[in-house]
């Protein structure tokens, strides 16, 4: 890439992981988080630190100025309402990062890479008793497929670290979020670090799952053998949830 890419969330457990392998194929990282000893802990010195956070459009000017990708990888917290609820990290953030994207000052369309969630077409799903937080996702999901930027969007399974797992090395990519089922972290940034440098991915939404399919060798032929979105102008999307209604949670 010609200008630096930005990991939102990239001090987490799929974020640095990215970070380190967009920085070994020689790529300017900036990392944004709100943790400068989570920073300190978990990136190499060759990452550029950001202070910033998702819900204070503010703190995204400076860092995202000139970025030619964006991966967003934010966990939320579980709360129904407030600062650390669903609704402020995974719809309202993502809006503010798109913002930030989108000003006119800024030179040119960043690629938009969001990791999502299995099950954010089922609202009916237990984890979305946690602060609708499916319903959230769907709508920062449906936010970058309006906005006009290239984009891909991965929507892992159960994340596991590789060493937890008897893992033999298969990924899945599937589409219809009709599955359950585990992904490995490791597996889950290699997908959004080739879906900057792969054109079949751009346009996509899909599930990832591991034990099945096949060792990923070939992501550009992974990418182009699935079926790219409607295109927004002809996609019926969701409205983005209205207040939350009240939900015993077990
Ligand atoms: N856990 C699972 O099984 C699972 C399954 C499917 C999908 N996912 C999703 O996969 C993604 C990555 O998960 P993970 O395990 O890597 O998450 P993680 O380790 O908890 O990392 C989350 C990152 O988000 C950052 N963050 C949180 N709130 C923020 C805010 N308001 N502004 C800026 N940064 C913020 C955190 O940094 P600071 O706290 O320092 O700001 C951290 O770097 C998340 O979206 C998660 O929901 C998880």
């Amino acid at each position: 890439m010609n200008t630096a890419i930005a990991v939102i969330g990239g001090t987490g457990r799929v974020g640095r992981i990215v970070t380190r392998k967009l920085l070994d194929r020689g790529e300017s990282v900036r990392v944004i988080g709100r943790s400068a000893e989570r920073a300190r802990r978990h990136l190499p010195p060759r990452a550029q630190f950001f202070l910033g956070d998702v819900r204070d459009p503010a703190s995204l000017l400076t860092p995202l100025h000139g970025c030619s990708a964006v991966v967003y990888t934010v966990e939320s917290g579980t709360d129904t309402t407030g600062p650390d609820s669903p609704q402020s990290t995974l719809h309202a953030g993502v809006i503010n990062t798109l913002d930030a994207l989108l000003r006119p000052d800024d030179p040119m369309p960043a690629q938009f890479v969001l990791v999502s969630q299995r099950h954010v077409t089922h609202s009916e799903h237990p984890m979305n008793a946690y602060g609708r937080m499916l319903d959230w996702r769907l709508a920062g999901e449906n936010a970058v497929r309006a906005s006009g930027l290239p984009y891909t969007i991965v929507r892992p399974g159960w994340l596991t670290d590789r060493t937890e797992l008897a893992d033999d090395g298969r990924v899945l990519l599937e589409q219809g979020d009709r599955r359950d089922g585990y992904v490995a972290l490791q597996d889950v940034a290699e997908a959004c670090v080739q879906a900057l440098y792969c054109p079949s991915a751009q346009g996509l939404t899909f599930e990832m799952r591991g034990g099945a399919g096949a060792p990923p060798e070939d992501w550009e032929g992974l990418f182009g053998g699935l079926s790219a979105d409607v295109p927004p102008q002809a996609l019926a999307l969701a409205p983005a949830p209205g207040p939350a209604p009240v939900r015993a949670l077990a």
